[in-house]
Order: C-alpha cells, then sequence, then structure tokens
C-alpha cells in the first residue's frame, strides 16, 4: 500500500502528487529522476522531418497547430517528463526586427547588428505582439500534455543572443562579438540591456502562458575569461532571475552556461538559479560539493554516447543518475540530440533511466 501522508522524504511510502520534474526542480530528490533531453524534438525523428520538408523553421515556430505537434511528438513516443516548447532562441531578435532565416547546411543567418544606428532600428516594443503565436502553442501545450508532463519555456541569456546577433551567423569563437565588448563597450552595453530586458520580459509572458519552468541557454558562456563572464553572464542572468521572481516567485529557472568549468557552480550561486544544466564535460558529483544539497543538477549524458547506443548507453545513463541519487537530478543530456540519432537509441535511454534499480541510499 502506498500511502502520501504525512508528506515528508524520510517516510519510504511517500508518493508525491506533485509532476516529478517540478518536484525535483523544487529540491528534492526523486527517484528515477525525471528526464527530457535538449533538442528532443528534431531531424532524427521521421514524423518531424515529414513536417519539416513541408514548412520553414520559422513558420513552424509561429505556427501555434504545427509547434504544438512538434512538442508533441517526443512526448507521445517517449513520455518525457519535461516536454519543451518547440521555437529557438533567436526568435526574440527577430521579433525585435533583425532579419532572420535559416539556411541548410549553414544555420541561422541575421543582418548584422554592430552599431548604434542598426540597436536604434531595433523595435523592442514589437516583441509582444510577435511572439503571441507562442503564447497561443503554450496555453494549447497546457491542455494536451499528460497530467504529470511538465512544461517548459525559454529564451537564450544575454550573451549567447548577442553572439548571435553581432556575427550574423554560427562562429566558432564569435570574435567580432567578443572584439565589441572591448572595442564598443557603449555599444555592446546597449546591446545586452536592451537584450536583457526583452528576455525577462519574454520569459514573463511565457509563464503567464503557461509554462512551468523556463530554461536560460547559455551556449557559448565558455568563451568568456572570467572577468567578462561576470559582466556579461552573471549579471545579466541574474537581472532576468530577479525581473521574473519579481512577477512569479514560484516559478523555477534552470540555468546552462555551456562550457563554463569552474565558473558553472558560481554562475548558480550568483546568479539565483534554481537548477544548473551541465554540458557533457562537467562531472556532476564534483559540481555538486560546491552547491547547496537542495539546488537541482541536470544532465549530462554524451549526445554521442546516445548516437551511438549499445551498452555503453546503459551503463553511462545508469552511472549518472547513480552519482546523483541522493539529491535533485534532472536527466538528461549535455547538448542536444543529434539528428544522426536513431529514435531506438532514445526509447532505450528511457527504459534505462526508468527501470533501473533503487540504489539503496535514497
Ligand atoms: O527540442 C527543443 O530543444 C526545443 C526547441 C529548441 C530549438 N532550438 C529548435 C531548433 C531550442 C531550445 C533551441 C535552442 C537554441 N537555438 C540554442 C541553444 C541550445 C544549443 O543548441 O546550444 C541555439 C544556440 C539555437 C540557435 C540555432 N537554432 C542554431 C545554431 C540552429 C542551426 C543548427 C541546427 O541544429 O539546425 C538552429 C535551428 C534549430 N533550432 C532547429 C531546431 C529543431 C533545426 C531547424 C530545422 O528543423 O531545420
Amino acid at each position: 500500500m502506498t500511502c502520501n501522508f504525512p508528506p515528508t522524504e524520510t517516510n519510504p511510502h511517500f508518493v508525491s502528487t506533485e509532476k516529478p520534474l517540478l518536484r525535483a526542480l523544487g529540491g528534492h530528490p526523486v527517484w528515477p529522476p525525471p528526464l527530457w533531453l535538449m533538442r528532443q524534438a528534431g531531424r532524427y525523428l521521421p514524423e518531424f522531418r515529414a513536417c519539416r520538408e513541408k514548412l520553414p523553421f520559422l513558420t513552424r515556430c509561429l505556427t501555434p497547430d504545427i509547434a504544438t505537434e512538434l512538442t508533441l511528438q517526443p512526448i507521445r513516443r517517449f513520455g518525457m517528463d519535461g516536454a519543451i516548447l518547440f521555437s529557438d532562441i533567436l526568435i526574440l531578435p527577430h521579433a525585435m526586427g533583425q532579419e532572420l532565416d535559416f539556411v541548410e547546411n549553414l544555420g541561422p543567418v541575421l543582418t548584422p547588428i554592430r552599431d548604434d544606428a542598426a540597436l536604434d532600428a531595433l523595435q523592442p516594443e514589437a516583441v509582444a505582439s510577435f511572439i503571441a503565436p507562442i503564447l497561443e502553442t503554450l496555453r494549447h501545450l497546457r491542455r494536451a500534455l499528460p497530467p504529470a508532463t511538465s512544461l517548459l519555456g525559454f529564451a537564450g541569456s544575454s550573451f549567447t543572443v548577442s553572439c548571435y546577433m553581432v556575427e550574423g551567423r554560427s562562429s566558432r569563437d564569435y570574435s567580432i562579438t567578443r572584439e565589441a565588448m572591448l572595442k564598443a563597450p557603449a555599444f555592446y552595453d546597449r546591446l545586452m540591456a536592451l537584450l536583457t530586458d526583452a528576455t525577462a520580459e519574454m520569459l514573463v509572458a511565457q509563464i503567464d502562458a503557461g509554462a512551468e519552468a523556463v530554461m536560460l541557454f547559455d551556449s557559448w558562456a565558455g568563451l568568456l575569461p572570467p572577468r567578462f563572464f561576470r559582466r556579461y553572464v552573471i549579471a545579466p542572468t541574474r537581472q532576468i532571475v530577479t525581473a521574473i521572481r519579481a512577477k512569479h516567485p514560484h516559478v523555477k529557472i534552470i540555468g546552462f552556461p555551456r562550457f563554463a568549468g569552474v565558473m558553472a557552480p558560481i554562475y548558480a550561486q550568483e546568479t539565483g538559479i534554481d537548477a544548473l544544466a551541465c554540458d557533457t564535460g562537467a562531472s556532476l558529483d564534483i559540481v555538486a560539493e560546491s552547491l547547496p544539497d537542495s539546488m537541482a543538477l541536470q544532465g549530462n549524458l554524451d549526445p554521442l554516447i546516445l548516437k551511438s547506443g549499445g551498452d555503453a548507453l546503459t551503463q553511462e545513463a545508469q552511472n549518472i543518475c547513480r552519482s546523483m541519487s541522493h539529491r535533485p537530478h534532472i536527466f538528461n543530456l549535455g547538448h542536444g540530440v543529434m539528428p544522426e540519432t536513431p529514435p531506438e537509441h532514445v526509447a532505450m535511454l528511457v527504459e534505462a533511466v526508468r527501470m533501473q534499480k533503487r540504489p539503496e541510499i535514497l
């Protein structure tokens, strides 16, 4: 018999009625750990590719019925605990008027913004109406998702979005953007201030529309030396966290400062986020040593191990779960699902995480 009273972790029969992902984000260990995957809606799924052939990426993001369907595809197939809104971090600069296209084999292409005149032409006041279809998607999703699945909203962090805005395309080192910090600090600080306010507002709007938690992707955070990391990663993230908390004090925020290395736990503590998403190179147990027990860690299986499959996949996934079984943990990859990943490997991974034996320590 199970019993959910009294509500305490020390009762071995305790069963929470909270959604598992939200419970872990709230600082409680959950076994088996809740699971979702970055880029779980993507080209590795045949049903996604079928839709992709018919419509351009931005149309898919901005058409509520389609974005809802694409968000739900991995949930239907694999039953993840988290559904992440189908959209993109570059919708925000596009909503402010920056031209954006996604080009096959090249990725995003934007008209670069490198001076005050280009910045003056942006229209942050246009964001609210531009993102209306995305908010509609979130409202659809809240109605369509299974009861235990949590709905995640997201945005790029100011620094990572600025990289694409200034550079105009993907780059190995975003040197034009980083040079702008040095050579045109007034311009760059203005861009960051504008982005930070717009990002906070957009995330608040996503939460108002039904997102139950939000994630900030700072994919290029690890490019910055520590002093710049504090100024352009930690400070704006703290500002976004503070602005969200002022409107939605209980909504949990996941931060992903990719490649931040030893700065990642400092980021976690100084920004005020609730959960730290770890990239593939992080050792979760070492990161955990410098964080409070109640801070959830998310991650961090190598997407290449998922693509390769076999025993290594099961072993590595279970090792990660066991090493985190005593603390709040959300299973995920260290970066997005690779397009060449066989969907059967994702099914294997979900089973490996869900079916493993509960370690004694819990
Ligand atoms: O399933 C999900 O994870 C939710 C949706 C999502 C997408 N992009 C969809 C997408 C999320 C959360 C993102 C975040 C994102 N977008 C990041 C941060 C995470 C990371 O990957 O580091 C970044 C840097 C971007 C910018 C971006 N969008 C690039 C560089 C590219 C091209 C590379 C690629 O994978 O094609 C995109 C396109 C993109 N975003 C696709 C998807 C599903 C592929 C578009 C297609 O279907 O052709």
